[in-house]
């Protein structure tokens, strides 16, 4: 079998059998590395394994190479890794393996490359491919793993209820291979997800969320998130999510479904931007709905409010998924919260005014902010989502007017606190806050432009209506 692979990785894939041959052990490519090849899609790392010391064998290679990498090791798991240009290459000695119930602390003894194959997650995962001199190249294929790749089927090699016990992170693994592939899961490896879910909570919440962001980083994360929706996983770690599925009818009005809504608008966004956190922005923009979900008689289902709920529901999933609580929580925090202001803007009459707010609340975010909004338009009705379209399109072209007029979007004060208070001879004070929102509040409202001379001659009016004179007068 041929290894689609550049003429380096090549090299050091025979490097790696001579270096095994005399050792006097078996060595395999396996996993990820020959899936993806056999995929043509990039590789970034490689498994290696073998019968015997995968740690010894990892040093052996190193050592024969001229760049003469540096070997990071884990004795208790008998792993070895080095990058070489950074391309990284793991070795490990081919284990039998398993868990004892309710615990991570897997029991290895060494084993064959078929046990070793044997006890890996998937069979697309288990195919393995010889680096050694009597059989170079040839696919080792004990489950049928070249016929699933061809099917696009995610599949276990062993029963699932065993392989998802092994390690349960692999029922996350699973419906992210499905996702990232386009791979379809077969009913029996679904079932036993669904039968396993609770499992998950002896995962920790990082390689949760680690699986979670590479299903928000695929092409269509809505196939991911739905199957983890339908098989009861989602439900474990992430209930909020969860709950904004479902329809309630009363008086004959029902709202829409929020959960495959939220889907909808995931997709929308990551057809138009890779950016992680904004896909994130709409993953949580109607998490506030559930809690203010009201019934109003003559008017129907509202949720007034949900954008604030979501707001601090997004900082507090942040912290419970361990995403990072930085700039990145602040920002789709704030997305969340401005997300219907600027479909709100689509009405007549929309003034001047309320475009420089939206573009200085928005600050930096306000090219996000748009594409949020715009994939938030979904209805059933494609002439209704046409006309918001257009709508849409016009509040765009409008927003565009004000800030290459009024350059608002990065609005920086045309004079600052420290100025206000040289001027008045203040310490920093109420009336300094008073003065520099007046001053703002003036140019969002068009009362005067944004430039220094208009917001001196508005400062010396404001306060002189607070008894302020300038200091050297
Ligand atoms: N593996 C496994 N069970 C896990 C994790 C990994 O059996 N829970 C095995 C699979 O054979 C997998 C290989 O270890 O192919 C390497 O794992 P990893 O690097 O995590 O995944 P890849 O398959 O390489 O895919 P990706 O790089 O996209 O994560």
């Amino acid at each position: 079998m041929d290894i689609v692979c550049s003429t380096e990785e090549l090299k050091l894939f025979k490097l790696i059998g001579d270096a095994a041959a005399h050792m006097n052990v078996s060595c395999y490519l396996i996993g990820g590395f020959v899936r993806d090849s056999i995929l043509e899609r990039p590789t970034k790392d490689a498994d290696i394994v073998c019968t015997g010391d995968g740690i010894a064998l990892a040093q052996t290679v190193a050592g024969l190479l001229p760049q003469k990498p540096q070997v990071n090791f884990f004795k208790n798991f008998g792993t070895a890794q080095f990058k070489l240009n950074g391309f990284d290459v793991e070795f490990v000695g081919a284990r039998k393996e398993s868990y004892l119930p309710e615990s991570r602390k897997p029991e290895v003894t060494p084993g064959t490359i078929e046990d070793d194959q044997l006890r890996r997650d998937f069979t697309i995962n288990a195919l393995a491919i010889s680096l050694n001199k009597e059989d170079y190249g040839t696919l080792i294929d004990p489950f049928n793993g070249m016929q699933d790749l061809a099917d696009k089927i995610i599949r276990t090699p062993l029963g699932p209820d065993v392989t998802f016990s092994d390690d349960p992170l692999r029922m996350m693994r699973a419906i992210r291979f499905a996702t990232q592939l386009g791979f379809s899961i077969t009913e029996d490896v679904f079932a036993a997800i669904a039968r396993n879910k609770e499992r998950i909570k002896i995962i920790s919440q990082e390689r949760i969320t680690d699986e979670l962001n590479k299903i928000m980083t695929a092409s269509k994360p809505s196939v991911g998130l739905d199957l983890l929706f339908r098989s009861g996983l989602l439900r474990e770690f992430f209930p909020q999510l969860a709950d904004l599925s479902g329809v309630e009818i009363i008086e004959g009005k029902g709202h829409k479904d929020n959960f495959y809504h939220t889907l909808q608008v995931i997709d929308n966004t990551a057809a138009k931007s890779d950016n992680l956190w904004l896909r994130w922005a709409a993953l949580l923009h109607d998490i506030g709905k559930p809690a203010t979900k009201r019934f109003e008689d003559g008017h129907g289902w509202t949720f007034h409010g949900h954008e604030v709920v979501g707001e601090r529901m997004a900082q507090r999933i942040f912290k419970q998924l361990k995403l990072p609580l930085n700039e990145h929580m602040k920002y789709v925090a704030k997305l969340v919260l401005l997300h219907l202001r600027p479909i709100s803007l689509t009405k007549e009459d929309i003034t001047d005014s309320a475009m420089r707010r939206l573009l200085f609340d928005a600050g930096e975010e306000i090219d996000d902010l748009m594409i949020l909004c715009e994939s938030d338009i979904t209805s059933k009705n494609k002439l209704k989502v046409k006309r918001y379209l257009e709508n849409f399109e016009m509040v765009k072209k409008r927003l565009m007017e004000v800030e290459e007029s009024d350059k608002i979007r990065n609005w920086q004060p045309p004079i600052t606190g420290d100025e206000i208070m040289n001027i008045f001879n203040l310490t920093p004070s109420r009336e300094v806050g008073v003065l520099k929102t007046a001053i703002r509040e003036a140019i969002l409202d068009g009362v005067i432009p944004n430039n220094y001379d208009a917001a001196y001659e508005l400062l010396l009016q404001k306060a002189s209506e607070l008894n302020l004179k300038p200091a050297n007068k």
